[in-house]
């Protein structure tokens, strides 16, 4: 690794459960019908867990809980990261537990499966984020009253240690660019608990690379999502040792559709679309509303002449249940 982004995160060490650089390949079919040209940055086919931004961020995040002699991992809630997280723990020899809100009933089969394949531990609570957040806090005295050392884990892995592995990202967008001279004016990725944005603004802040990164916002305005990937790149950057400019971020809520977790009317068509001309599956309420804007600023023209970078950030266990 030669750059300055490999420096900086040189301390931070990953479990090593991901295969990177993930894939960065051309589009053609998509490119010729719609007279631009677009790339794919595969985090979908990392090769661990079940795939996505989410392994990213287990990778880093289960790396610091080694680094720490964690014996116990910790998390709340979000179910797609949480999964992820129980693949991770397999694979790190640690023990996590998971309170999910509702009960069990509320719960899908398929990702309770999932859960128990992997041997997490799950736990119920019925009450609201205070509620899971309470239960949390005496689960974890519990486990650390019978000699676990505990991880808490973000839920989503949205903390600064999570979002270093977008900066690590980036460093595989540059080194792309490097090798290919193929230069990408702007970057498309869905965007909601902020770790996939904030990781790549700080990415191209340090490889100081020319580019637009667009966040498309999953359910919050504009304004509530810039807020959010503010605060995480800030921090980030700060841990790090660097700044980080507010005026790069640039968040889309023009494709949110029916809200958080939904899928979209035009998050659908963009999925067919995908499907269609290149063989690529993906769910239509996180990526499939990005590849919608990818798709329509391209149509618009709102792209330059450069190509466009689509980050396929996962979710495609969204598409079985
Ligand atoms: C498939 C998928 N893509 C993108 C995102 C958004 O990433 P982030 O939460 O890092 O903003 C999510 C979040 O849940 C997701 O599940």
């Amino acid at each position: 690794m030669t750059n300055s982004i490999s420096k900086c995160l040189a301390i931070h060490k990953r479990a090593d459960l991901i295969q990177i650089p993930a894939i960065i390949h051309h589009l053609p079919r998509l490119s010729l019908r719609f007279k631009h040209e677009f790339y794919a940055l595969r985090d979908d086919l990392t090769g661990f867990g079940l795939g996505g931004n989410k392994t990213r961020k287990v990778d880093f995040l289960l790396g610091d809980a080694l680094a720490h002699k964690a014996t116990t991992l910790v998390t709340i809630k979000a179910t797609s990261f949480s999964r992820n997280a129980a693949a991770g723990a397999a694979a790190c020899g640690l023990k996590l537990h998971v309170i999910l809100p509702g009960t069990e009933s509320d719960q899908n089969p398929l990702s309770q499966f999932v859960f128990a394949k992997w041997g997490a531990k799950l736990h119920y609570e019925i009450g609201g984020t205070a509620a899971l957040e309470n239960r949390q806090e005496s689960l974890v005295a519990s486990l650390r009253a019978q000699g676990e050392n505990v991880y808490v884990l973000h839920p989503g892995g949205s903390d600064t240690i999570g979002a270093l592995s977008y900066v690590s990202a980036f460093n595989e967008i540059q080194e792309f660019s490097e090798r290919t001279s193929v230069h990408f004016s702007h970057i498309v990725h869905s965007t909601s608990s902020a770790g996939t944005q904030a990781g790549l603004l700080v990415g191209q802040c340090i490889a100081n690379y020319e580019t637009q990164v667009i966040g498309i916002s999953a359910s919050r305005t504009t304004h509530e999502q810039f807020k959010i990937v503010n605060e995480l790149a800030q921090s980030t950057a700060q841990l790090l040792g660097k700044q980080m400019d507010p005026s790069k971020i640039i968040v889309d809520d023009g494709f949110v559709g029916p809200g958080y977790a939904k899928a979209s009317k035009e998050g659908e068509i963009a999925s067919q679309i995908f499907a269609e001309l290149e063989g690529i599956l993906f769910d239509p309420a996180y990526t499939g509303k990005a590849a919608a804007a990818i798709l329509d600023y391209a149509e618009n023209e709102r792209f330059g002449g450069d190509p466009a970078l689509f980050i396929h950030t996962g979710g495609n266990a969204g598409l079985y249940y």
